[in-house]
């Protein structure tokens, strides 16, 4: 009994009612307000120089890399104009050591032999030339470059961005920590180990993964109206949506095409109320934070993505493990124990460990209604070295980690709401009956059971949305933002290029050329 008396109070703690998501709701405009007024505020609300969404016919064959997580991926896509693509990438596991290295530089040498490493897999003819000419052609001017990919850049880390393909390093998150790389341009210095290694590439685009997710989705599910928001939740948690060039009063240093009367905003939500004016703090919330790469900072993020949710669950556990007063993975309180042996934490169970505790466990335990909770149990064992778990174990387990993960629904609920009220959308006349689209993308809205139903829960009861106005959000998964949506940016740049050049190399090669080989897009495309 004490055990369920415990668990009732901790999934209390982590209630969060309808009257808190409301009074964040508010908060979080505030916060986006005051971003777009000003530099170094909580929400940094970052102008992201792309000034349109795309239509589906754009065309042309880009490269695109993603460094975000916890995987590097090189790619080339081919555009094709009617909202589909075809494309060709590999996947590779950023080495532990070098997500805290000592220099930027060993990290964004390792990125460029990877992209040489692509190159030489699938584009072997192309880069072959290249080198060709390289050693055999000079001219005053240098090199040209019209048989050079294109490539968009994205980069999921806080950047100040100064221009479409320039922008310094704010702070790491998700586990990096590279000091020496804060403050300085990220394209400059992947371009630089690009350089040296004489590959045909240019870094043309610096993208956010919400960017690219914004820029696929419009792209592939092109309604009258393009998306609003494109939203990750996954390792780390983040939007970007289409804001009127009227409201962003900061200063804008870099070139940009003001014709839309828009630009696309990265919010880097993930910070929004790092003075938590209203974000909920449970003890282990606290304890996280304590020990965290960043503390103060990504405050949101915290309560919200994969990477943080497992932890959470992890300190609230071993609180139980710690508490005398209750029975938790220890045989005596095994009386339902099927399996008729003796229940056994691990010694080096993940239990033990700061970030032991894999997210992923929390979709087993989510999804798991059998009548004994097999499945769990069996996660517990393979993933936490937790042996012959009781049913009452693998249910204390459940109720806590659905708590955690229904709070973090409810909360990224707010971060939708508040955008969707912020376009208006749901009150112009002429949307009547329009869906509001948003993109979304990552770990948590892709794996975890009843997440997206959970945040509409939430979404129905924010004020000036409601209902009605929750029924006409659609919010749809949308992967290969960092591939897609990463080429069309690096299109836009393409055409900006020009546009300030006055150069012809885009139209040497044709736009739909299907075989392989670098092409700048079809400069006739525009986005919006
Ligand atoms: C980063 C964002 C990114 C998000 C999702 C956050 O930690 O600050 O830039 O968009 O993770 O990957």
């Amino acid at each position: 009994m004490a055990l369920e008396a415990e668990i009732q109070s901790i999934v209390q703690q982590f209630e969060y009612s309808d009257g808190d998501v409301n009074n964040a709701v508010k908060e979080f405009l505030r916060q986006m307000d005051e971003g777009l007024g000003k530099d170094g505020t909580s929400m940094s609300q970052i102008p992201t120089y792309v000034t349109g969404v795309p239509n589906g016919t754009e065309k042309g064959l880009y490269m695109a890399v993603d460094l975000g997580g916890t995987n590097f991926r090189v790619c080339s896509i081919q555009l094709l104009g009617n909202s589909t693509f075809t494309h060709t990438y590999n996947k590779v596991a950023i080495p532990k050591h070098l997500m805290v290295a000592k220099t930027a530089q060993e990290l964004f040498a390792f990125l460029a032999s990877e992209i040489k490493k692509f190159l030489e897999e699938h584009h072997s003819e192309d880069f072959e030339h290249h080198i060709r000419r390289r050693k055999t052609v000079s001219s005053p001017s240098g090199f040209r470059d019209e048989h050079i990919f294109r490539m968009g850049f994205t980069f999921s880390f806080p950047v100040k961005q100064v221009g479409i393909n320039k922008g310094t390093l704010i702070r790491w998150t998700k586990g990096f920590d590279i000091p020496d790389a804060i403050g300085k341009d990220v394209c400059a210095l992947l371009q630089a180990e690009i350089d040296k290694l004489h590959l045909p590439v240019k870094v043309a685009a610096l993208v956010n993964d919400t960017v690219g997710t914004l820029m696929a989705r419009s792209y592939a599910a092109p309604g009258k109206q393009g998306s609003v928001l494109g939203a990750i939740f996954g390792t780390g948690t983040n939007g970007a949506y289409v804001e009127k060039l009227s409201k962003l009063k900061k200063p804008l240093s870099g070139e940009y095409d003001q014709s839309t009367g828009e630009m696309v905003i990265n919010t880097e939500w993930g910070s929004f109320d790092n003075q938590l004016n209203v974000l909920p703090s449970t003890k282990w919330d606290v304890a996280l934070e304590k020990d965290s790469l960043n503390p103060g900072f990504q405050m949101y993020e915290k309560r919200v993505s994969g990477m943080f949710l497992g932890e959470i669950l992890r300190l609230a556990i071993i609180d139980l493990l710690n508490n005398p007063n209750v029975s938790l993975f220890k045989d005596e309180n095994s009386s339902s124990n099927d399996r008729g042996s003796v229940t056994i934490i691990a010694k080096d169970s993940g239990l033990y460990k700061q970030w032991g505790l894999d997210t992923a466990i929390m979709s087993t335990a989510e999804l798991d209604q059998d009548a004994e909770l097999a499945g769990l149990r069996q996660a517990l064992e393979n993933t936490l070295d937790v042996y012959a778990p009781a049913y009452e174990d693998a249910m204390a387990f459940k109720k806590i980690a659905h708590a955690i993960g229904r709070r973090a629904a409810r909360l990224s609920a707010v971060a939708i709401g508040a955008i969707v009220l912020q376009t208006g959308k749901l009150d112009d006349p002429e949307l009547k009956d329009e869906p509001i689209d948003v993109g979304v993308d990552g770990s948590l809205v892709e794996h975890y059971p009843g997440f997206r139903p959970m945040i509409y829960e939430a979404l129905s009861v924010i004020d000036g949305i409601g209902e009605e106005g929750a029924k006409r959000i659609r919010i749809g998964l949308t992967q290969d933002g960092s591939g897609v949506g990463a080429a069309l940016i690096a299109l836009v740049a393409a055409g900006m290029e020009k546009s300030a050049s006055g150069a012809d190399y885009l139209s040497e090669r044709s736009s739909d050329n299907k075989a392989p080989g670098p092409a700048a897009g079809d400069d006739k495309t525009t986005t919006g």
